[in-house]
């Protein structure tokens, strides 16, 4: 499973990319303007830090609009993937955009068959949200595995972005579903490195290191 990240912080990028955890990078726009940067600035800077996709999300409603920004988003460096919401006009710009052999990631998508029509419509990408199901008391684990199911009977290429992770479990489940790609913020790929065993085990070797007095170097 690849990681991308969740983020318009630089220096989260950057800690994360130097450990090889980035296999791509996702924002939108409460991530660019909880990062209090320019769109286009920032964009640019993630994309010459991180050779995968980077997703860049556009801001009109419109299907014209839309694709006239995706292709300005597109001249910012040769892996953006320009991000268009799962709506009618986003599935027009998605096709448009898809057949100029752009990438592109639908986002904002809840249900299996929103799914099915990125996929005709030529989505590099679909990101099914799961936390926001979960926020609702729909379990958004069901609906990674549905798509998964459907694109398999298929054969679509577009691969699953799973998005919206808030737990280390969902981004163990999702690798046991079998999304190509996990979308996590920063803090929920860093805790993945986390457990209790571990930390009480580290504790009990200290113990013994400092009262055998072994050292190494
Ligand atoms: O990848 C989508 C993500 O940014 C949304 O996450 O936690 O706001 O639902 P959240």
């Amino acid at each position: 499973m690849k990681f991308f990240v969740d983020t318009a912080e630089i220096d989260a990028i950057a800690e994360l990319n130097a450990l090889g955890m980035v296999d791509g990078v996702t924002t939108n726009p409460s991530l660019i303007a909880k990062s209090g940067r320019d769109i286009m600035e920032v964009t640019r800077e993630i994309c010459d830090m991180v050779s995968g996709p980077v997703s860049a999300e556009v801001v009109a409603l419109d299907a014209e609009t839309m694709i006239k920004e995706g292709r300005k988003l597109t001249e910012i460096a040769e892996n953006i993937a320009v991000k268009v919401p799962l709506t009618w006009d986003g599935l027009q710009a998605c096709k448009t955009l898809s057949d100029e052999g752009k990438m592109v990631n639908v986002t904002l998508c809840f249900s299996a068959n929103q799914a099915l029509l990125a996929a005709k419509a030529g989505a590099t990408f679909i990101s099914p949200f799961i936390g926001r199901l979960d926020d609702i008391n729909i379990d958004g684990l069901d609906l990674i595995a549905d798509i998964r199911e459907i694109y398999d009977n298929y054969g679509f290429e577009t691969e699953i972005l799973a998005a919206s992770i808030r737990t280390v479990n969902h981004m163990s489940e999702c690798a046991k579903i079998g999304a190509d790609v996990a979308t996590a913020p920063p803090a929920v790929i860093k805790s993945m490195a986390n457990h209790v065993l571990t930390d009480k085990g580290l504790a009990g070797f200290v113990k013994d290191i400092e009262k055998a007095g072994i050292t190494i170097l």
